[in-house]
C-alpha cells in the first residue's frame, strides 16, 4: 500500500489528509495520507525517515518549504522560481522531485470559477513574500497581466519584480487611487487573518465594477477585506479554491489523476463556514 504525507509545524490544524483520504477513495486507490509534526531543526531526519519506510510523496508546509530544497535530487521549474517547494514526488529510482503547485493552484481555482475572464486585464497583487510570488509566476507563466505589486515595505516589491519579468511596482497610495484600473485583485499579506488588529492592507473604494477582489486565506472563510469588497458589490474569491487546487495538482502528480476539486471545495467551504 503506497502512502504519502505532509510536513510542517504546526501540523495538527492541516486539512490536507482528510483531502487526500478522500480522493483516493474517490479514485478507488488503495493508499494512505498521514501528518507528520517536524520542528525546523527535525527535518533532514525526517526526509531521512520516509524514504527509509517507503513514502511515494509528501507535502511540504510552513516552515520547510525553502529548508526542503537541499533535500531533493531535481526541483522542477516552479520550485526554482519560487525557491520554494509543496510537493516532493518520490520517483522509481527513490529520487526526489520538488515542484510548487500554490501558484497554479490559485490559477486553477480562479479559472474553474470564472474561466478565462480575467485573461489580458490589469493584475494587482497586494504583498511580497512567497505567496505574491509564487502567484505572480503562475499568472504570468499561464497568460495573464500585466501584474502589478503593491506592499508596505516598497523595497521589497520591487526586488520582486525584478526577478520576475511582465511584472512593475506601485506604492500602496498610488495603487489605492488607480484601483480602478485592476480587474483582477489578489491579496496575499498575512493581514488578512487579523485585521482587527491591523487594519486592511489597500482601501478599496475605487474598485472597479465587476473586478473580482481574491484573498488566498480561507480561515475565516470571509476576511474583512472580502466582507469590504463583496458589500461594494465587487466578485470575491477566498482561499479555499487556491488550497484544494494546490492539492489536486499533488495529487495528479503523485496518481497521474485528477480529483474532484469543486465538490471538495463545497464540502470545505460546510467544515469551516
Ligand atoms: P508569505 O510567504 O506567506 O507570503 P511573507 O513572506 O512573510 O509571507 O510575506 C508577508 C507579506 O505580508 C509581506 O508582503 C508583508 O509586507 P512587508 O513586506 O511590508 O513586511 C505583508 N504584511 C504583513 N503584515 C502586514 C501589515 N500589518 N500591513 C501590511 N502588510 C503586511
Amino acid at each position: 500500500k503506497k502512502w504519502y504525507a505532509v510536513l510542517g509545524d504546526p501540523i495538527a490544524q492541516s486539512m490536507s489528509p482528510a483531502m487526500h483520504e478522500a480522493w483516493f477513495s474517490e479514485n478507488n486507490i488503495d493508499a494512505s495520507y498521514i501528518p507528520i509534526h517536524v520542528p525546523a531543526q527535525g527535518l533532514g531526519e525526517a526526509v531521512t525517515g520516509l524514504k527509509r519506510l517507503g513514502c511515494s510523496g509528501w507535502n511540504v508546509t510552513v516552515p520547510h518549504k525553502s529548508a526542503i530544497i537541499p533535500f531533493l535530487d531535481h526541483l522542477e521549474p516552479s520550485a526554482r522560481q519560487m525557491n520554494a517547494v509543496n510537493t516532493v514526488h518520490v520517483l522509481q529510482d527513490g529520487s526526489l522531485v520538488g515542484s510548487n503547485t500554490d501558484g497554479l493552484g490559485f490559477v486553477r481555482s480562479l479559472e474553474e470559477a470564472h474561466g478565462a475572464l480575467y485573461k489580458g486585464g490589469d493584475v494587482l497583487i497586494i504583498g511580497a513574500g512567497g505567496a505574491a510570488r509564487g502567484i505572480a509566476y503562475a499568472l504570468h507563466s499561464s497568460g495573464y497581466g500585466p501584474i502589478t505589486f503593491t506592499n508596505r515595505t516598497m523595497d521589497k516589491a520591487e526586488e520582486l519584480a525584478q526577478g520576475l519579468s511582465g511584472t512593475s511596482v506601485l506604492s500602496v497610495s498610488v495603487a489605492e487611487a488607480s484601483l480602478e484600473k485592476f480587474s483582477l485583485i489578489v491579496q496575499t499579506t498575512s493581514v488578512g487573518m487579523n485585521f482587527a488588529q491591523q487594519g486592511m492592507p489597500l482601501a478599496i473604494s475605487n474598485v472597479a465594477e465587476g473586478a473580482v477582489l481574491a484573498d488566498i486565506i480561507y480561515n475565516p472563510l470571509e476576511t474583512e477585506f472580502l466582507k469590504e469588497a463583496r458589500n461594494r458589490g465587487a466578485k470575491t474569491m477566498n482561499g479555499v479554491g487556491m488550497f484544494v487546487h494546490q492539492g489536486a495538482l499533488s495529487f495528479e502528480t503523485w496518481t497521474v489523476k485528477r480529483p474532484a476539486t469543486k465538490e471538495m471545495i463545497g464540502k470545505i467551504t460546510t467544515t469551516l463556514g
